[in-house]
């Protein structure tokens, strides 16, 4: 039976997390909640197929995939204060500064951000994986959630609310902002597994067509969808003015767009001996998502 990625990262992630008995206990249920809340796993999945198909374990790739979901659930806490896009709802709940304020979910972000390297870097991954995996795995992830990766594509989104901006900048903002913790995903995977430089090219490519294809197919959702099957507030990009793949090309020649970057992946696992069927099938199930 294939095993359930999902469930794994939920009860790894808990696993990690500090205890409760201490006097900052809000700040840990504050990170339990948005950790708990639910959301697809994509980017730990991810870690764990591309592992696999290099050969290595589940147990080895799990901190890295625990690490990579950690950074994006703070992201994701980060996005919807009222500082960025203002959203109330995410995962289908209250958005964290709904339930625990605008203080304590800066915090609970700040906290997971700096988990996410702990986690990393603890002695279960060291033995699991090899020092020098830890430390190639703590690297990657620093430069494509940082400020040229992940942060910077936040910041080019923000810049280009009210404007029209040009397809260049959408690219590198879709880019950084959600192909980078992706290709990350895909590429700490290879990482845990201690694959060749070849692997982690491939696997690097296809992270990056299927993250720019998923930004873009997010943003068809925001205008097709609806608040219930979404698990987040519809509308939110034309309510901010946001520039988008969508508000400049079109739903139309975005789901092409999707479907031509989703074939891109696909050429991508042209590199793997072993067999790719799982991320063939993640990769369509993507260019495919209602949620
Ligand atoms: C949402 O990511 C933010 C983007 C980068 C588009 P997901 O759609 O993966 O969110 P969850 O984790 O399933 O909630
Ligand atoms: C998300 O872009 C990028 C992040 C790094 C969180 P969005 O702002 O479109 O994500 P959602 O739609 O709120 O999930
Ligand atoms: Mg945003
Ligand atoms: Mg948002
Ligand atoms: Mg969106």
């Amino acid at each position: 039976m294939k095993t359930d990625y999902a469930k794994l990262t939920e009860q790894a992630l808990l696993d990690c997390l500090p205890g409760l008995n201490c006097r900052e206990r809000v700040l840990i249920e504050s990170m339990k909640y948005s950790l708990e809340a639910g959301g697809k796993r994509v980017r730990p999945q991810l870690v764990f197929e591309f592992s696999r198909l290099c050969g290595g374990s589940d147990d080895a790739a799990a901190p890295f995939a625990c690490a990579v979901e950690m950074i994006h659930t703070y992201s994701l806490i980060h996005d919807d204060l009222p500082c960025m896009d203002d959203d109330d709802l995410r995962r289908g709940k209250p958005s964290n500064h709904k339930v625990y304020g605008e203080d304590i979910a800066l915090l609970a972000g700040d906290a997971l951000l700096t988990l996410a390297f702990e986690t990393l870097s603890s002695d279960r991954a060291a033995i699991l994986s090899g020092n020098r995996a830890c430390r190639l795995a703590a690297k990657t992830l620093a430069a494509y959630a940082g400020a040229n990766g992940m942060v910077g594509g936040q910041v080019i989104d923000l810049k280009s609310e009210n404007t029209n901006a040009p397809l260049e900048v959408l690219r590198e903002m879709d880019y950084k902002k959600t192909a980078c913790l992706i290709k990350a995903a895909c590429e700490l995977g290879c990482i845990a597994a201690n694959a060749d430089d070849e692997q982690r090219k491939a696997a690097s490519l296809y992270g990056e067509c299927i993250g720019i294809a998923f930004q873009i197919q997010d943003d068809i959702l925001d205008r097709t969808s609806t608040d219930a099957e979404l698990g987040k507030p519809v509308g939110s990009d034309v309510e901010n003015s946001k520039s988008t793949y969508v508000s400049l090309l079109g739903i139309e020649r975005c789901r092409e767009l999707v479907d031509e970057l989703t074939q891109q992946a696909l050429e991508a696992l042209g590199a793997f001996r072993a067999d790719t069927t799982e991320l063939k099938n993640f990769a369509l199930d993507l260019a495919k998502r209602t949620n």
